[in-house]
């Protein structure tokens, strides 16, 4: 017997977008404008920096497992507490998910092209991983819906979808749960919601209430939380129940609940960023099309650019490293000949623009 199974042996593991740190080292660069990981531009909120300062008197105490912030969240979504999960950051309740329900005969489905980190965490448990593919960037339900198997336990859905930015409409997920078993686990990861929920096309998962739905939700997005590691989860409470049981029980830590618990109430902040990443998409997507790039029409705080090619792709990417500019190339997500380029300031989309000329012209020149 192999002291490390054959796919943990051959997985490849997450690569967060390129720190500014690192690429400031590499390069010898006094200012880098990361556009990478979908962080929020502004930074934390006010309220959660507050109250980081206000707990850090209680760090000698161990934490009580998120059990402040799941009572808030049940009062504010009308649900009980047993209803609800916080975790570090909902990938961590992801991880937590995978090792509460899946057994070795067990399938994952999902579909090409969205969020890499769950590819990571299915693949870590040595099941069989199935993707469909999309349809015009976009998650394709119909196809997820014609691809479960018997073996089929989980499903995952992002909406909006990273790296796509796309969103699935209520009709098409309506038409789905109508074909789904309920004896199938869907994860519906809704990191980007606060993004989408103005679009009346968008299924804001909190209206329905399917008990084979977990909900994800995250602070790492819109709230400016994403180094503090929180996010939370709504679900029938059999499954919470059961996830609690696996979960760590010292997650999330003192600081990160504190944080969130005071973020949720600051919605100047939350208004603030909406507004500043709504200017911004219409900043760089105009500016994009100008320079004849074609970004995907997005509902998050990022836009995803198709290329020619893969090569291009990564010229390109290389290129606006050496400006000074970190955005995201997307093997690792399954659309090798695609960039995603995270919605800052004004002005760090403006760097961002002008860089993106510049490489485009030199790749002009080139060819
Ligand atoms: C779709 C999606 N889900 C989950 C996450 C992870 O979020 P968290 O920081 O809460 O673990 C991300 C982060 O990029 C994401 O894009």
């Amino acid at each position: 017997m192999p002291l490390v199974p054959p796919y943990i042996e051959s997985l490849e593991p997450y690569r967060p977008g390129k720190p500014i740190a690192e690429l400031q080292k590499e390069l010898g660069l006094t200012s880098v404008v990361k556009l990478a990981s979908n962080e929020n531009p502004l930074g934390p909120s006010p309220f959660a920096r507050e109250a980081l300062c206000r707990h850090v008197a209680e760090l000698h105490r161990y934490p009580n497992g998120g059990l402040d912030l799941r009572e808030l969240l049940a009062s504010k979504f009308n649900v009980k507490v047993g209803n609800v999960i916080a975790g570090s950051g909902s990938e961590g309740i992801m991880s937590s998910i995978i090792r509460t329900f899946l057994c070795d005969d067990d399938e994952v489905l999902t579909s090409e092209g969205t969020f890499v980190g769950f590819y990571v965490l299915a693949r870590s448990r040595g099941i069989r991983l199935v993707q469909v593919p999309l349809r015009d960037y976009r998650f394709d339900l119909e196809a997820v819906a014609r691809a479960i198997t018997e073996r089929t336990k989980i499903i995952y859905l992002a909406n909006p979808n990273n790296p796509t930015g796309t969103i699935f409409t209520t009709r098409e997920f309506d038409a789905f749960m109508k074909s789904v078993s309920s004896r199938v686990l869907i994860i519906l990861d809704e990191a980007y919601f606060e993004y989408a929920r103005e679009n009346p096309r968008y299924p804001d998962s909190m209206q329905y209430r399917y008990d084979n739905v977990i909900t994800l939700r995250t602070f790492s997005k819109i709230y400016g939380l994403a180094g503090i590691r929180i996010g939370y989860g709504f679900a029938h409470d059999l499954l919470i129940s059961n996830l609690l049981k696996v979960k760590l029980p010292f997650e999330p830590s003192t600081l990160a609940q504190a944080a969130g618990i005071a973020a949720l109430e600051d919605s100047e902040f939350l208004h603030r960023s909406l507004m500043v990443n709504a200017a911004g998409r219409r900043q760089l997507t105009a500016a994009l099309e100008e320079l004849g790039l074609h970004p995907v029409p997005s509902d998050a705080n990022f836009l995803m650019v198709p290329c020619e090619s893969e090569g291009v792709a990564l010229c390109i990417y290389e290129a606006l490293l050496h400006h000074g500019v970190i955005i995201r190339p997307l093997r690792a997500f399954g659309l090798p000949h695609c960039l995603r380029i995270t919605i800052g300031t004004r002005e760090q989309n403006l760097v961002l623009i002008n860089a993106m000329r510049a490489v485009l012209e030199t790749l002009t020149a080139r060819t």
